[in-house]
């Protein structure tokens, strides 16, 4: 049967379509954090993090980068190639911020010499854990070939979306992405990228936190939440996509 829900998660629904190969992904207003301890809703956000991804994703692909993304059908519905997600976020860092100033003690707003690429166990069960290659082969998550292909993609990714936020007066701090095999096996990037995912700071505020515009403003109470998050979309959808790459 076409249109019913396939799946409810913390920020968006996937409905099937008509074609098997596609699916429907609606963005919700609601906004979790730290593994769903922390609930409420952000006004619009469902809109406005539909309207950056369906951007972003355009972007990546104008440049070379394989997505689920198809057409945004609605403010706040996509229609996405429908994937087999692999059971692990992939995150690239490029300064030091959340959860790898705990783990290894680095200072917060510290520059990395190169981006770092970590893979984490999607698990909500078990909190999401960092997990190594080994772990992954272990756990049967990926290849080894999957792997590589993965910290490639991720890297490639993070250099174009650096450029992209750049041109946003935009930081790139980190950000978590998903990645799925489509119908042919083929690695797709796949679920959102928003300001959800990504850590994004205002390169014209130097204050630490008014500077923050992404989620990190729900998870730590920071106030101006909806507002930061209309700022990131007016900037991200004055972004001139490439015809040509
Ligand atoms: N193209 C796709 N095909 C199939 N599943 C997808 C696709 N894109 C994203 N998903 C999955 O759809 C769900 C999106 O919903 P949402 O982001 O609300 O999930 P979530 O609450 O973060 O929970 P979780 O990711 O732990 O399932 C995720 O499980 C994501 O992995
Ligand atoms: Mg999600």
């Amino acid at each position: 049967m076409s249109g019913t829900k396939l799946y409810e998660g913390k920020a968006k629904i996937l409905f099937t379509t008509d074609d098997p190969n596609i699916l429907l992904s609606q963005y919700k207003d609601d906004a979790t954090a730290f593994n769903a301890l922390k609930k409420g809703t952000i006004a619009n956000k469902g809109e406005m993090n539909c309207a950056i991804a369906s951007h972003i994703f355009q972007y990546l692909e104008a440049n070379g980068i394989a997505t689920h993304f198809i057409s945004q059908v609605s403010p706040n519905e996509m229609q996405v190639a429908a994937v087999k997600i692999l059971a692990i976020e992939v995150v690239v860092r490029n300064i030091a911020a959340g959860s790898i100033c705990k783990r290894l003690g680095l200072e917060k707003g510290q520059t990395l010499n190169e981006p770092l690429v970590e893979f984490f166990y999607k698990n909500d069960d078990l909190g999401d854990p960092l997990i190594t290659e080994d772990h992954i082969a272990m756990l049967e998550l990926a290849t080894p070939d999957q792997v590589s292909q993965l910290r490639k993609l991720a890297l490639d990714i993070n250099h174009h979306l650096q450029a992209f936020f750049e041109q946003c007066n935009l930081t790139l701090v980190d950000f978590k992405v998903e990645i799925g095999a489509n119908y042919q096996g083929k690695l797709l990037l796949a679920d959102e990228i928003s300001p959800d995912t990504c850590r994004l700071w205002d390169k014209n505020i130097a204050d630490p936190s008014d500077r923050i515009m992404d989620k990190d403003r729900f998870r730590q109470d920071l106030g101006k939440i909806a507002e930061a998050y209309q700022e990131v979309t007016k900037r991200v959808l004055a972004v001139k996509i490439p015809i040509h790459p």
